[in-house]
């Protein structure tokens, strides 16, 4: 099974790498979406999001106060300054992977920025704290550390999850939390760290229009990395790099 979902992140990454050689200003969600669709096709995969739990799409982009799953559509075009998450799920032969990263649209503001590469950092911090025999809460005690640290807030109604042979399993990864608590972390495991770092309150709502695109109370923006980690016998593996 791992060498399965190592193959699907290989996959994963290169869907990854050819939107970010893709994105630019000035094109829709929905050419992001079929940069996605082509190249997941191209490559032998399937994306998972299109009709999962009837998702209409086959990636989530989610600009500036959107926190996630935002839906790509042919209206919504890119603007200089935006901030925008780019989440990919693969499926190959059966197997799972799924990563997410922030692209900058041009210029954006210095906070813009900010958000951005603390919200990489508190993946970062999060993949530190993955440690065989330690706990899933030391994970979200070192996200949460980190993002308060930088005067930013930690989205508590979304995290994290095991992955590879289904798109979401146990465990749930939640971003903040007490070291030692949760369940314990073994070898073998593989699951996904996706911290929602917001520049206002944690606070999100669900769009009722479309009953996905979650969105910061506040209207300040939001970003959020993802990887999918592999533990091992002496730390983990990034199978989304
Ligand atoms: N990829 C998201 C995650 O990280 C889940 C998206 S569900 C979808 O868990 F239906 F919106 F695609
Ligand atoms: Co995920
Ligand atoms: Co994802």
């Amino acid at each position: 099974q791992i060498d399965g979902i190592r193959e699907s992140g290989l996959v994963n990454i290169a869907v990854l790498d050819y939107v970010a050689e893709n994105i630019h200003a000035g094109m829709s969600t929905e050419d992001i979406d079929r940069l996605v669709a082509e190249k997941t096709k191209e490559l032998g995969g399937i994306a998972a999001p299109l009709n999962y739990e009837g998702f209409p799409k086959s990636c989530c982009t989610s600009i500036n106060e959107v926190v996630c799953h935002g839906i790509p559509s042919e209206e919504e075009i890119l603007e200089e300054g935006d901030i925008i998450n780019v989440d990919c799920t693969t499926i190959l032969d059966g197997y799972y992977a799924d990563a997410s990263r922030m692209f900058i649209i041009g210029k954006t503001t210095p906070q813009k920025e900010k958000l951005v590469r603390v919200a990489k950092e508190c993946l970062e911090v999060g993949m530190e704290a993955a440690r065989p025999f330690g706990f899933v809460g030391d994970i979200g005690h070192a996200v949460e550390k980190h993002a308060k640290k930088n005067g930013f807030s930690v989205v508590r109604d979304l995290c994290g999850h095991g992955v590879g042979v289904e798109f979401h399993e146990e465990p749930d990864v939640e971003h903040f939390g007490k070291r030692g608590t949760g369940m314990l972390i073994v070898p073998g495991m593989t699951f996904t760290i996706e911290p929602m770092i917001n520049m206002g309150t944690y606070e999100v709502f669900v769009d009722e229009a479309d009953g996905w695109t979650v969105c910061t109370d506040d209207g300040l923006p939001s970003a959020q990395w993802e990887n999918m980690i592999l533990i091992t016998e002496t730390g983990n593996e990034i199978l989304t790099y």
